[in-house]
């Protein structure tokens, strides 16, 4: 049995490490010439991994975190459509674009509240623009149940997309109240329905614990109603919270907020549900089914971690299209403008709307290694990277390895010559264990303003 009391105290800000150095480092110093130079000489046999941002919402859940527009204008939605392709007209310029897809995520935002004939136009566009894609491509799409209908489904599965996330949250009428997103159960039901009628093979729930008036109770059923729905992978998403960065959060009454202790309990009950309900945990918030590719891959040390979660998936240069995508090449984060303004001044001077962004040194490189392998693969193997960096992993790590003793007597991670290895419980953890590594964070220790609590 756990004693989950000792772990409340590492309830502090830390970065989700989707990318190392993180988002808050990237900076103009990094500018568009250096970016089109890096884009043009990326390795041509490396494949394409592209993430297409779609960023649009009817109506605001006050909880979101994501880079998302609000409307019920129509014409908004068209005029996007065009500067995106546009914007892939100017990539097609800078970027061998015949090289292989091996994957394709629409994120949003909400990606369904293009309806069927508009996503059908810009799939075309994105298969003409990128004519590779591997057989196995993982096609994704992220998508709200309250915006889904059968002609959209029968159209993505027609063009490859072979798996769904649906959000979902909270199952209870309070919570939802609370959170302006009133979604049935039937709703989600019927979304889950349709994807499976149409043959997708791998449908994810997304669930967000530490919500207003979230109780262990109300959050059991919660996860009763989700089993019913036989996902085959689960995020359960700690709440983040930074009201200063998200202005509808304001509207959330914090003294509604469950405590860290219910937070730990729940996050308890719902591992330990979860297991016993024939699912494993995978990282601090995903369970998948244990016949999932993610489970054959972490036993091979092959999982990676991207801005979207857990995947099998890596080796391959992330380009991000649309407004605030993040790409991801060999060396270098570069991420485009977040003001839809900015978006299309950059697109109408024919240039592509890459706002900022990293280059990494070589100790960026070292580090980002470290945490993405504890993050994805929750061991790291220290005679490889030694050999690979030609460092000693000791004298290199000293004072992290030092500060890793505190999680180490609380048995949440191992260390000896060969090794770091997270414990199970650890990798509930793992980004607390990570950060002694990240050397951006001292320079953050003192603003609690600037991420969202581990715990
Ligand atoms: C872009 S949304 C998913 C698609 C669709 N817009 C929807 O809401 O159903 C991505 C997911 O991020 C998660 N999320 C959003 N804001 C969050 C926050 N502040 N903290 C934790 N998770 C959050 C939610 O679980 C949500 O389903
Ligand atoms: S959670 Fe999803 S539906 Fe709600 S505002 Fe955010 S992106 Fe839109």
């Amino acid at each position: 049995m756990l004693d989950f009391e000792k772990y409340i105290k590492y309830s502090k800000p830390g970065p989700r490490y989707t990318s190392y150095p993180t988002a808050i480092e990237f900076s103009d110093s990094y500018d568009y010439e250096t970016y089109i130079n890096n884009l043009e000489n990326q390795d041509d046999t490396r494949p394409l991994s592209l993430y297409f941002h779609l960023p649009f919402c009817r109506s605001a859940c006050y909880f979101c975190g994501c880079n998302v527009v609000f409307t019920s204008k129509e014409d908004k939605k068209e005029r996007y459509i065009d500067y995106l392709f546009t914007e892939m007209d100017i990539l097609k310029k800078h970027l061998n674009t015949n090289r292989e897809v091996m994957q394709l995520h629409f994120g949003g935002g909400t990606p369904t509240f293009f309806n069927a004939e508009q996503l059908g136009r810009i799939i075309a566009k994105i298969k003409d623009t990128f004519p590779n894609f591997r057989e196995d491509a993982e096609v994704s799409c992220e998508i709200d149940p309250r915006f889904l209908d059968e002609d959209q489904m029968k159209l993505m599965v027609a063009n490859g997309f072979n798996r769904v996330s649906f959000g979902q949250q909270d199952f209870d009428e309070k919570v939802q109240t609370a959170v302006h997103r009133i979604q049935p159960y039937d709703i989600t039901k019927d979304a889950v329905d349709l994807a499976r009628k149409y043959g997708i093979d791998s449908i994810n729930v997304d669930l967000i614990y530490g919500l207003p008036f979230q109780t262990f109770e109300t959050f059991k059923k919660t996860l009763e109603m989700t089993l019913t729905l036989d996902p085959d992978r689960l995020a359960v998403f700690n709440y983040a919270h930074v009201p200063w960065l998200k202005k509808t959060m304001r509207k959330i009454d914090e003294t509604t907020l469950p405590t860290p202790d219910v937070k730990l309990n729940i996050l308890k009950y719902t591992i330990d549900f979860f297991e016993g309900n024939g699912y494993k945990m995978i990282g601090m918030d995903h369970f998948a089914k244990p016949d999932d590719e993610l489970f054959l891959a972490i036993d091979k040390g092959e999982l990676h971690r991207n801005f979207q979660g857990y995947t099998t998936k890596g080796g391959a240069d992330l380009i991000g299209i649309g407004i605030t995508s993040i790409g991801e090449g060999v060396g270098y984060y570069a991420q485009n403008y977040k003001e839809m303004n900015d978006y299309e001044a950059a697109i109408d001077a024919g240039k592509l709307p890459f706002e900022r962004g990293i280059v990494l040194t070589q100790d960026d490189k070292i580090r980002q290694d470290v945490i993405m392998e504890l993050m994805s693969n929750f061991k790291l193997d220290i005679k490889r990277f030694e050999s690979l960096y030609d460092l000693s992993f000791k004298e290199y790590f000293s004072d992290e390895i030092k500060a890793l003793k505190e999680f180490e007597e609380a048995e949440l991670v191992s260390v000896n010559d060969e090794s770091i290895e997270v414990s199970h419980t650890g990798t509930m953890l793992v980004r607390n264990i990570v950060m002694p590594f990240d050397a951006y964070m001292k320079a953050h220790a003192s603003s609690a303003k600037t991420f969202s609590k581990t715990v």
